[in-house]
């Protein structure tokens, strides 16, 4: 293998995969073809993965239905164990998959390990929840007959996961679908496959049975269609953009499968008047420039209150002048760089048009002098809801700073958009909390915080932000199928 990834990082090198995981076997794939992963601080090729051809993705989907059957039939609390086994090897190996993450993705060390973190706490939590999916038992209508509810595993299921998050989305999806009864086949990101192998060679170190948990990596519309054609799998967990969610939507509606969609967001950050400062400023920080502002929950429209408006934006300036951007394994580094140059244009194009429309650049405004994908935190004030960069998710470390008067004006303006992923805001009134809490329409809100992500909360959007719930007792309905069995003959 000729990698160049810098095996001295890892106490246990073999978590470093580069192969497809197939029916409990490390392979190269039929074709023998493979795709460069890069560290995106250096652009250096750090791997050379695997890519699977229709072949290889066909048997990961026969080797999970002929896993399936067993998997289901094993009673929650052994499914449960193995399942706390991968949960414990995955913080036994935090450290290992947080360089695996922050080699590939780009993320500070200390964030990416956090995120090992978050992900395992799925696994976890899951773990448990397995003991606890109950069916009913309903009053009969009919002398002599009973009425249960049982809720069965929906059978093969895939996950198509994204780099922005290359661990924790596949365990968020992993935990309760495993724990239902179903394989997963796990169609990792291009950019960040080295995560999803890692996962899986803990998962079967775990005891997790040959097909229940396979990766296949590679081309991703060929990988998509078989996965959202194919009879036998049964259901499909997605993160990514509203774009490709429609798509693999719509592909999905030809076998009619369960979906579940975490698609983008275009988050509303709004301070009242009656604030914290102090938890408004933290807040906003944490929820934009958390992995360099590219999370689907990062508060992409900064939404300020006439009255308080510059003194959040002085303290804001100053929070966002003092963060040390660097490589990921640099220990300050607070900051990493951006995915790809294609996200840095982006980041550029919003702040153009945002300084053409009349915005002021605050703090930052262009990529930095480490070079590669490398951008200054920024901020800018003086945004109007109709620019670009309040209508369309930036994915980067930009916080635009919109001014209004009214709560009614903040409400309009913060759901004025076709998503409804998360929305926050900050105020000490309680009546205000409810009212504002209730009237935005977003699936996630965050009240005094900027950060809202547990795995035992309901995660998801409305509108165009998708479909179903991850985490908590909600999480598991994606795949699992509720039957109803109406018992006669009873009578004594
Ligand atoms: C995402 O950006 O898709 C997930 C963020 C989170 O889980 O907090």
């Amino acid at each position: 293998m000729d990698s160049t990834f810098d095996r001295s990082r890892l106490r246990d090198a073999d978590l470093l995969r580069e192969d497809l995981f197939i029916d409990g076997v490390w392979t190269p794939g039929s074709s023998g073809e493979r795709t460069d992963v890069l560290d995106p601080a250096t652009g250096t090729v750090i791997a050379r993965m695997a890519a699977a051809t229709e072949a290889d993705v066909l048997r990961a989907v026969d080797t999970a239905a002929a896993a399936a059957p067993a998997w289901a039939r094993m009673t929650a609390p052994d499914r449960s164990r193995v399942m706390r086994r991968w949960y414990e090897l995955i913080v036994a190996s935090a450290d290992d998959l947080a360089a695996i993450l922050t080699a590939e993705q780009g993320k500070p060390f200390a964030e990416a390990r956090g995120e090992i973190l978050y992900g395992a706490g799925f696994v976890e939590w899951y773990a448990e929840e397995c003991k606890r999916t109950y069916g009913d038992v309903i009053p009969s209508n009919v002398a002599g007959r009973r009425l249960l509810t049982v809720r069965q595993p929906v059978g093969v299921s895939a996950s198509i996961t994204p780099w922005n998050f290359p661990s924790a989305m596949i365990l968020r999806k992993a935990g309760p679908a495993l724990a239902a009864g179903c394989p997963m086949i796990i169609k990792p990101a291009e950019e960040t496959p080295l995560s999803a192998t890692a996962l899986a060679e803990l998962g079967a170190r775990a005891g997790i049975p040959a097909g229940v948990l396979s990766v296949v990596a590679g081309t991703p519309a060929m990988i998509g269609e078989i996965l959202t054609s194919h009879p036998t799998v049964r259901a499909l967990s997605f993160t990514g953009s509203t774009e490709v969610g429609k798509l693999l939507m719509a592909q999905s509606a030809r076998t009619v499968k369960k979906v579940a969609l975490e698609l983008g967001g275009n988050a509303p950050l709004i301070v009242f008047d009656d604030a914290d400062l102090d938890a408004a400023v933290t807040g906003a920080m944490a929820s934009k420039f958390r992995n360099a502002g590219q999370t689907c929950v990062c508060a992409n429209r900064i939404i300020v209150q006439s009255g308080i408006h510059d003194a959040f934006v002085e303290r804001l300036q100053t929070a966002v002048e003092a963060l040390t951007v660097g490589n990921g394994f640099e220990e300050k580094s607070e900051q990493g760089p951006l995915i790809s140059q294609a996200a840095v244009e982006k980041v550029e194009r919003h702040i153009e048009d945002a300084v053409a429309g009349g915005a002021t650049v605050r703090a930052g405004g262009a990529r930095h002098p480490l070079g590669q994908t490398f951008f200054e935190p920024t901020l800018l004030t003086g945004v109007r809801p109709d620019m670009l960069i309040a209508r369309e998710e930036t994915f980067g470390p930009v916080a635009p700073v919109i001014a209004f008067d009214t709560e009614d004006e903040a409400v309009a303006i913060a759901n004025d958009t076709p998503f409804g992923l998360a929305g926050y805001f900050f105020s000490t009134d309680l009546a205000r909390m409810w009212r504002v809490g209730e009237a935005l329409e977003f699936g996630v809100v965050g009240v005094n915080t900027g950060l809202i992500s547990y795995e035992g909360a309901p995660f998801g959007g409305v509108k165009e932000s998708g479909l179903g719930r991850e985490g908590s007792r909600h999480g598991i309905d994606e795949f699992t199928e509720l039957k109803y069995l109406c018992v006669d003959g009873l009578a004594g």
